[in-house]
């Protein structure tokens, strides 16, 4: 079983800072949604999805949701935003579903709590419909060298971070790959990579955190992945 940082214990304090925090809010979030497109009718697995702030805005969007995640209580969270059928499942492991039951699977800042990406994302890809989506976003690499404190960027390892929620601390583990690592994923995993976007703070952001906006126009945080089964 897979570690689970402090997600259970902490759960109302991360959900409440994830729906505003402009890193979530005005960052990752348009971005993932932009890259997940159209999604109308369309079954969708989110993959660690946390309170569930996506999967409730692609339930708005007419999809249908699916999400999976490890902490319980991120989960209660994530059924009072929609209605969504939502599981407590490790990625790590093989997943509750069939084979091709899902058109697209998208994945916010998941991927860097797992050590190893390919039975993951043979996983993501046995679920999907052939010419299936996955999308997801993921700690960009020189990003982790900044926050870990190193210059080896070729190295996978784990490393680990605090973050202040809700008055406490909560500590994070996460593995660093380099760009070559996830591409050897892709393959071995059977997708093909059709987008790579390294994506720019939107300009609402310049007005409300005009500091987070000056660091996330110069600083690499998140990368995102498009691949297609
Ligand atoms: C940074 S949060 C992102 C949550 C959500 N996708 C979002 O963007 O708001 C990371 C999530 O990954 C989940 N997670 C970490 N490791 C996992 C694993 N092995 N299996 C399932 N979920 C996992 C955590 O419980 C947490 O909800």
């Amino acid at each position: 079983m897979t570690e689970v940082n402090d997600y259970d214990g902490f759960a109302r304090d991360y959900a409440r800072n994830a729906e505003t925090n402009p890193y979530n809010a005005l960052y990752e979030r348009p971005a993932i949604l932009a890259l997940a497109g159209e999604v109308t009718g369309r079954r969708v697995l989110d993959a660690g999805c946390g309170p569930g702030v996506q999967a409730a805005q692609l339930a708005a969007r007419g999809a249908t949701v699916t999400g999976v995640d490890l902490s319980a209580d991120l989960l209660a969270i994530a059924r009072t935003r929609s209605d969504g059928t939502f599981l407590q499942h490790d990625l790590t492991e093989p997943m509750p579903f069939a084979d091709a039951e899902f058109d697209l699977v998208l994945s916010s800042l998941v991927m860097h709590y797992l050590a190893d990406w390919v039975p993951t994302l043979r996983e993501f890809h046995r679920v999907l419909v052939p010419g299936g989506r996955a999308v997801f976003s993921t700690h960009h690499p020189v990003m982790d060298l900044r926050a870990a404190g190193t210059d080896d960027y070729l190295g996978t390892y784990e490393w680990e971070e605090e973050w202040p929620r809700g008055g406490r601390t909560m500590r994070m583990r996460f593995w660093h790959r380099p760009l070559r690592a996830m591409f050897a994923a892709f393959e071995q995993s059977g997708f093909a990579v059709s987008r790579f976007v390294e994506p720019d703070p939107d300009p609402a952001m310049a007005e409300s955190s005009p500091r987070d906006f000056a660091n996330l126009s110069r600083r690499a945080q998140f990368l995102l992945f498009e691949l297609v089964r």
